[in-house]
C-alpha cells in the first residue's frame, strides 16, 4: 500500500522524516511517496491546491497532509474515504483535504481522529502530524478498519476553505489570482469549462485588466510560443487558465497579490491600431493621405504620421498648423469606427495631456483653456470607415506658431523626442477607449467637460452649456427659455 506524504515541514527540519519514520515502523511494507514539504509555512489553501492537483497521478492509498496551523487547538483530526478509488485521505479539518476529495467524487465516509485508539501516547500538543496523523495512515496502509480509526463525522460539516469565483459580467471574465509558483507563473481561479463562454481562444490576444491597466497578452500553447519578456495566458497542466511572461514574472511584472482581480476579455479589432504605418518627413495632410489609403482598401489600424503638413486640415474648413517636428499629426484609419469615435478619441487624447486637461465640445483638447490638440474626424459612414485625424502640441514652441494661434493654443511642451513615445501612449490609449461601452466613454467625457454651466454662443443662438446626450451631442439652456441639442458646428464661450 502507498502513503503520500505532503506538507509545510521544510526540508531543514527532522519532522517530515520523523513522520515517515512512524509510518514505515508501524507498517513496515509502506511505500511512502513524499509529495514535497515546500508547502508555503501555514499556507493551507496552497497546500490544498497542490494536494488536489498532484492525488490524480498517484495509485491509490493512504494520502496523508498536513498543513495545520491550529494543531492541538479546537481544530478536529479527520481521516476520509472518498466516494470513487475508496482513497484515505488523513489531515487536519481545515480545509486541506477538501478539495483532493473532489477529484474523486467527494467524501463518501469521514471520521474524527483527535481520540483515534491508534495514537502515539503522550499525545503532544504540538506535533500531530508524528503522534495522531502518522500512526492513523500507517494503520490504514496495513489494511486496518478505516472506521476503527475514530469517530464518525458528517462530511457536510467539514471545515471548507473559502476561495474566490470568477464569472463572466458583460463579456469579460473577471477572474482571480489564486496562487503562483517559484517562477512567478499565476494560476487563476478558471477551469476549463468556464473559458467557454469567455471568448478568448487559443492563438487570439487578450486584453489583461489588472487595477485599470491594460497590457497585451498572447493566448498560447506555452512560454516559448512568445517572445521572451512577452505575457502569454496559457491553460496550465491542470488546464487551469495561467499567466505568465515568457522567460520573466507574471507576478511581479503585474503586480499581483493573492486574490488580486483581473480581467480578460478578446482583444477588440478596435485595439489593433498603428500598423501598417506610413511615415512622412513632409506631406500635404496626413488625413489627405489616411482618406486616399482607406479608398485603396488598407486595413483597419493603418497609421499615417509626419513630421510637418503643408496644408493640415482642421475642423470647419480651417487649417493645422505646427512647426516640423515638434507635433504628433496622425491620421489612423479605423474600418467600423464606433458612434461616439470623436468623443471616445478627445478622451484619450486628454488622458494622455494629464490630469487637468479638459475637453472643450465636441473634442478640442485644452490644458489651462489652452487648446493643445484638435481632432478631426472624416469618413464614408456608407463605406464604414473613418479617418481619425490628431493634431497634438507635444512639443511646440508656441512663439513658432502663426501670430493669431499664439493667445490660444497650447503645449505639453515636451521635446521633439517625445513625439513618438507619445504617439505609442496615444495609441494604447485609443485602444483601450476604442473597446468601451458608450456609457463609459460619456462619463470619461463628462468628467473633463469645458463647457459646463458656462456660457455659449454658436451661430445663431446662445445660453449655457448643460453636458453632452447620449449621441454626444452638446445640450444648452437657451437664453430665451427652452433646450437645444446641438450636433456639429463651432460654439465658442462668451466673453
Ligand atoms: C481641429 O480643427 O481642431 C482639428 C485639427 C486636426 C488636425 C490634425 S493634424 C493631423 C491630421 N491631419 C490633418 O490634416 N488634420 C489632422
Amino acid at each position: 500500500m502507498i502513503v503520500s506524504f505532503l506538507s509545510d515541514y521544510g526540508p531543514g527540519d527532522e519532522y517530515a522524516g520523523v513522520v515517515v519514520g512512524v509510518i514505515v515502523s508501524l507498517c513496515p511494507h509502506a511505500r511512502v511517496i513524499e509529495l514535497g514539504h515546500g508547502v508555503p509555512p501555514q499556507d493551507v489553501r496552497t497546500g490544498a491546491r497542490r494536494l488536489a492537483r498532484a492525488l490524480p497521478f498517484l495509485p491509490a492509498g493512504v494520502h496523508l497532509a498536513v498543513v495545520d496551523p491550529g494543531v492541538g487547538g479546537p481544530r478536529r483530526a479527520l481521516g476520509l474515504r472518498t466516494a470513487e478509488q475508496d482513497r484515505l485521505l488523513v489531515g487536519p479539518d481545515n480545509g486541506l483535504l477538501i478539495a483532493a476529495a473532489e477529484r474523486f467524487g467527494g467524501v463518501a465516509e469521514a471520521v474524527e481522529l483527535s481520540r483515534s485508539p491508534w495514537r502515539l501516547e503522550p499525545v503532544s500538543a504540538t506535533f500531530h502530524g508524528r503522534d495522531v496523523f502518522a500512526p492513523v495512515a500507517a494503520r490504514l496502509a496495513a489494511g486496518d478498519p478505516f472506521a476503527d480509526a475514530g469517530e464518525p463525522i458528517a462530511p457536510e460539516e467539514l471545515v471548507r476553505l473559502e476561495l474566490p469565483t470568477a464569472r463572466l459580467d458583460d463579456g469579460t471574465l473577471v477572474a482571480h489570482a489564486l496562487a503562483n509558483d517559484r517562477y512567478g507563473n499565476v494560476i487563476l481561479d478558471v477551469g476549463h469549462e468556464q473559458l467557454a463562454g469567455s471568448g478568448l481562444k487559443l492563438g487570439t490576444s487578450v486584453e489583461v485588466e489588472v487595477g485599470g491597466a491594460i497590457q497585451r497578452a498572447r493566448f498560447a500553447r506555452t512560454f516559448a510560443d512568445v517572445e521572451p519578456g512577452e505575457l502569454l495566458v496559457y491553460e496550465d497542466a491542470q488546464r487551469n487558465l495561467a499567466l505568465a511572461v515568457n522567460r520573466g514574472s507574471a507576478l511581479g511584472e503585474l503586480g499581483l497579490g493573492r486574490d488580486s482581480e483581473l480581467r480578460l476579455r478578446p482583444q477588440s479589432p478596435m485595439s489593433a491600431l498603428g500598423g501598417p504605418r506610413l511615415h512622412l518627413r513632409a506631406t500635404d495632410s496626413t488625413n489627405e493621405r489616411a482618406r486616399a489609403l482607406a479608398v485603396a482598401g488598407a486595413p483597419h489600424g493603418t497609421l499615417v504620421t509626419a513630421a510637418e503638413q503643408s496644408a493640415g486640415r482642421g475642423r470647419q474648413g480651417r487649417r493645422w498648423s505646427a512647426p516640423a517636428g515638434q507635433a504628433l499629426l496622425m491620421s489612423l484609419l479605423l474600418r467600423d469606427p464606433p458612434r461616439l469615435l470623436p468623443l471616445a478619441a478627445a478622451v484619450a487624447v486628454a488622458e494622455l495631456a494629464g490630469e487637468d486637461a479638459r475637453i472643450k465640445w465636441p473634442n478640442d483638447v485644452q490644458v489651462d483653456g489652452r487648446k493643445v490638440a484638435g481632432i478631426l474626424v472624416e469618413g464614408r459612414p456608407q463605406e464604414r470607415w473613418a479617418v481619425l485625424g490628431i493634431g497634438l502640441n507635444v512639443a511646440v514652441r508656441l512663439e513658432e506658431l502663426p501670430e493669431e494661434l499664439r493667445e490660444t493654443a497650447g503645449t505639453l511642451g515636451l521635446t521633439p523626442r517625445d513625439v513618438e513615445p507619445v504617439l505609442g501612449r496615444l495609441l494604447a490609449g485609443l485602444a483601450g477607449w476604442l473597446s468601451r461601452d458608450e456609457a463609459a466613454i460619456l462619463d470619461a467625457w463628462r468628467a473633463r467637460d469645458a463647457l459646463l454651466g458656462r456660457e455659449v454662443r454658436w451661430g445663431e443662438g446662445r445660453g449655457r452649456a448643460d453636458g453632452v446626450d447620449r449621441d454626444g451631442r452638446l445640450l444648452v439652456e437657451l437664453d430665451g427659455g427652452g433646450r437645444t441639442a446641438l450636433d456639429g458646428g463651432e460654439v465658442h464661450l462668451q466673453r
